[in-house]
């Protein structure tokens, strides 16, 4: 079993208190596709939800509402990278109210992506036209007013090829899902994982029941 919990110095952590008097939980779950991310959030909050009922909030980003659905179509259509990252952060902060809201009433919220994946996705979407560290900055910055700081945010990493492979077996594959892309991607999230105290690695290649187990694990030394 690997569970990494990585102690650095952090970027995007505050050391401020939140705007928000919160008395919830914030867990966030992060990976390149095909980690098996959702299946292993909807676990946790079904476990969470039977143990704490009513107590538990599953959400994800992109949002079901019509920012979320501005992302899904500027995925469809030629807008350029930087025109994305600002549609993903226009969705977030409206997210984040909701976040915030629930945080408040005392609930554990757990969200499926989050910041760090506009800071993962589109970082290695602007790579070639602003340099990595430029466009990872820029997207560190925008995100910064509109995001509530995760207490707890865990990453599912697994070999990039071989996630690639569960997707093409489930069928369909979106301009996110290149191997050399999520590549990109995966680099920029193992180095958010050695700078951000709060992001913990878990070895997603085994068997999603051990993944959501070491996932409930993690969130309940938190509760
Ligand atoms: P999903 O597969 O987890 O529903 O996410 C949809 C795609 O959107 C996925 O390939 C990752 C991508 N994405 C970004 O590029 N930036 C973001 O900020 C978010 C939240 C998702």
């Amino acid at each position: 079993m690997t569970v990494t919990a990585q102690v650095r110095p952090a970027t995007m952590s505050s050391s401020k208190p939140s705007d928000s008097a919160k008395k919830g939980l914030f867990v966030v779950f992060e990976g390149v596709d095909g980690t098996g991310k959702s299946t292993v959030s909807r676990m946790v909050y079904e476990q969470l939800e039977a143990e704490y009922p009513g107590r538990v909030e599953l959400t994800a980003e992109p949002t079901d509402s019509w920012l979320g659905e501005c992302v899904r179509r500027s995925s469809a259509e030629e807008v350029t990278g930087a025109a994305e990252a600002l549609l993903f952060v226009a969705d977030r902060a409206e997210h984040t109210r909701q976040i915030r809201a629930w945080l408040n009433e005392g609930k554990i919220v757990l969200c499926d992506r989050y910041y760090f994946s506009t800071i993962a996705y589109q970082g290695a979407a602007l790579k070639a036209s602003m340099g990595a560290k430029a466009a990872v900055e820029w997207l560190k910055e925008i995100n910064r007013p509109v995001i509530e700081h995760p207490d707890l945010t865990l990453l599912l990493t697994m070999r990039v090829d071989a996630a690639l492979e569960r997707l093409s077996s489930r069928g369909g594959k979106t301009k996110f899902e290149q191997l050399d892309y999520l590549r990109d991607v995966d680099v920029i999230y193992r180095a958010l994982a050695m700078e951000e105290p709060k992001l913990h690695t878990i070895d997603a290649s085994r068997t999603s029941v051990e993944v959501a187990k070491d996932a409930i694990r993690l969130i309940k030394n938190n509760i």
